[in-house]
């Protein structure tokens, strides 16, 4: 049986196997779907081992990976670009590649109805979470996308790494007023100790629809605050996790799983 895993630290609460598990048996598929939590600098002796034993792919979670795409042989475009790899193939030679920002849009177009075509785009944050989803974000082609981040530079440096694909610009947070956008995402890990950036009320244009990349059994404090704030629609970032599963399983097993039962078996669960 071919055996799978996903690598973070920590990942007890990972719910990729249970995404996995769904997905192998809505497809017929005999697979094994593993969690492995390798020290923080243990990443690469746990992957070796991993392959040692036969293993056929992996998906990497924090923190491990940015050092997942220093070890890939080979690499996507979209990894290549992201600076960070969330699924490995182990054949012959190790191939990384990145599904988060197919994840994100296909959640976006597919679950929400929302397509970023000619939409003014805003992504709170400039860290890696940014980073791993503006390639296929800027492939979208939005009218405009505006990275915002506490530290402006941060925001400046990301933007002018990207912005051979389209239009991209960084900026504070602070220099945000007057701004109106139609699609607001969260990719700060601010919501993790429960805080919100600190963002003018005004961002949010009539029927806007905010979506944060982390997830949560209640809504997290960015969607309560763009709820307040005239959101049409919000979203956290479960549909995402799940359709970037989607992609990882469709990459190693070459059939494409049914997200939506997923996504509302997780809901469920999550409640
Ligand atoms: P990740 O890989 O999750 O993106 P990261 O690289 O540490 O993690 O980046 C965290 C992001 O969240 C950064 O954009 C950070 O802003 P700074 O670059 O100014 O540090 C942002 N962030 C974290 N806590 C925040 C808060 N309370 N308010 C606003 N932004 C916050």
């Amino acid at each position: 049986m071919d055996l799978y895993a996903v690598f973070g630290h920590p990942v007890g609460h990972s719910l990729s196997p249970r995404i996995h598990r769904l997905f192998a048996e809505e497809t017929a598929q005999q697979m094994e779907y593993e969690r492995r939590e390798p020290p923080m600098d243990g990443f690469a002796e746990a992957l070796a081992a991993f392959q040692e034993e036969g293993g056929a792919g992996a998906n990497v979670t924090v923190p491990f990976k940015e050092t997942a795409w220093d070890l890939a042989e080979q690499r996507s475009e979209r990894a290549e670009r992201a600076g960070a790899v969330n699924t490995l193939i182990c054949g012959e030679s190790l191939y990384g590649d990145n599904t988060d920002g197919e994840g994100l849009i296909n959640d976006l177009r597919n679950n929400l109805g929302v397509g970023l075509a000619g939409k003014r785009l805003l992504i709170i944050g400039a860290g890696g979470a940014a980073r791993g989803v503006l390639a296929p974000l800027l492939a979208e082609q939005p009218a405009n996308l505006v990275i915002a981040n506490r530290t402006a530079e941060r925001a400046q440096v990301l933007a002018a790494a990207f912005d051979d694909i389209g239009g991209v610009e960084g900026i504070g947070l602070d220099e945000l007023d007057g701004e109106r956008f139609e699609v607001v995402i969260n990719a700060t890990s601010s919501g993790l100790d429960g805080e919100v950036p600190t963002l003018p009320e005004s961002i949010v244009a009539d029927g806007a629809t905010a979506y944060d990349m982390v997830y949560g059994a209640e809504p997290t404090p960015f969607l309560r605050w763009a709820s307040a704030n005239g959101a049409f629609r919000t979203r956290d970032g479960l549909g995402m996790l799940v359709e970037q599963a989607a992609g990882a399983f469709e990459l190693w097993r070459h059939i494409r799983p049914s997200t939506e039962p997923v996504i509302e078996t997780l809901r469920h669960d999550t409640r």
